[in-house]
């Protein structure tokens, strides 16, 4: 992770703009400050954290973008606008290719169904690679989208994209469990989740869930499955027990069946002699149900009462959690940014709600179109202006 340690931060930063960064706003709570940014045409933010006498800067980790060296670039830039002696770093620039087409934008298809018309695949968390890039060189004609949140397996991909002149996957660096809902409804033919990590201890982090997979029947075609690969007997007990509780469904599960391709995962619980566990979810289709269009608009002005008098702590209800966190203030305690986790439990986002100027938004972009997201929205605007708005 790219970072810098400084010996001073200067009190009064103020909007403005250092080259080809913007500093949006810079707003703290007693623990730790961000610095708003836009940098070529990306919004992501900076921490600043006091530790042991000096001061760490980082990307935050909520909003850290692709590319490594925008964030390099960043701080450098940052440090040598705003603070005293870096006193280490490491971001000295590394050569790096400018942004692959092929990396989507984790919006990227809720702006365009069209991407559908034709074979679409999907792998959720494809770590290595090895499986998706196999798949992609057999079938040429089908697009293939991995989705992972792990940055340096993203870029290794893209990379061998490249060297191999693969030009069917596509990748976004976002939360399987959050795109898959914005793909468009009986479009995808499979989708592929091998040896994901079973957080025995932290359900809530699973990717298989009953609502993750009532979600994968909806974007399935007619004849389409979900493929679940794992060592983990009581994760694959688990995942079977969440199949089960879709309203119509055909598993065909196996035990040992030897795959086409090897992903590294599996490869490794090979060696160890451990059983794999495989099933395959075809969910049966009803109608298509309309997918509604979203709007993550905020109204107007917000007061810096109302955000300051949000509950504290976690709130579920009916299976939606809603968490507002850390609230930050500007110098002039007029501009803010506060943090939130909303969504479905099982699948909850992050962003932050920023006011500037009295304009309200997401930052660093809105939250994908899902169902979760939507109910969320309407209950944090109710919360912010009140129940009538
Ligand atoms: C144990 S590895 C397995 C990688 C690969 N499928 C294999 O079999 O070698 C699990 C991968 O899932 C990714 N992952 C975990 N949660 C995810 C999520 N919610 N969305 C996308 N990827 C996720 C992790 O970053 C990691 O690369």
């Amino acid at each position: 992770m790219p970072h810098a340690f400084v010996g001073s931060v200067k009190s009064d930063i103020k909007p403005c703009s250092v080259g080809e960064l913007k500093l949006v706003e810079f707003v703290s709570t007693t623990r730790y400050s961000l610095a708003l940014i836009e940098m070529r045409g990306v919004r992501f933010a900076l921490s600043v954290r006091g530790k042991e006498g000096s001061y760490l800067i980082k990307p935050e980790k909520l909003t850290r973008p692709s590319e490594l060296n925008l964030t390099k670039e960043a701080i450098a830039i940052f440090c040598d606008a705003f603070c005293g002696e870096v006193l280490s770093s490491n971001v000295a620039l590394k050569k790096e290719k400018a942004k692959s087409s092929k990396l989507l934008d984790p919006l990227f298809f809720c702006k365009h169904p069209e991407f559908f018309d034709g074979e679409v695949s999907v792998e959720v968390g494809f770590g290595s690679g090895r499986h998706l890039l196999y798949r992609a060189k057999e079938e040429p004609s089908k697009k293939f989208v991995g989705i992972e949140i792990y940055k340096p397996s993203i870029e290794q991909v893209l990379r061998q994209c490249e060297l191999q002149g693969l030009e069917n996957v596509y990748v976004v660096d976002f939360d399987a469990r959050l795109v898959i809902e914005t793909m468009k409804e009986g479009a995808v033919s499979e989708i592929f989740v091998h040896f994901p990590v079973p957080w025995p201890d932290s359900p809530t982090r699973r990717v298989i869930s009953e609502s993750f997979l009532s979600v994968c029947s909806k974007v399935l075609k007619e004849g389409g499955f979900m493929e679940l690969r794992s060592d983990d007997r009581e994760y694959f007990e688990y995942s079977f027990g969440c199949a089960m509780s879709l309203p119509k469904t055909r598993v065909d599960t196996y035990k040992n069946e030897p795959a086409e391709i090897v992903s590294k995962y599996e490869d490794r619980w090979l060696r160890q002699g451990k059983d794999i566990f495989e099933m395959r979810v075809y969910p049966e289709k009803g109608e298509n149900s309309e997918q509604q269009k979203a709007s993550f608009e905020f109204e107007g002005e917000v007061s810096l009462q109302a955000v300051q008098n949000l509950p504290k702590g976690a709130m579920v209800s009916e299976g939606m959690l809603l968490n507002f966190e850390d609230l930050l203030l500007s110098a002039n305690g007029k501009d803010f940014a506060l943090k939130v986790t909303f969504g479905d439990t099982a699948r909850p986002d992050r962003r932050y709600i920023v006011s500037l100027d009295g304009a309200v938004s997401y930052f660093p972009f809105a939250p994908l179109c899902v169902e979760a997201s939507r109910k969320a929205h309407k209950i944090i605007k109710e919360y912010l202006y009140g129940k009538n708005s």
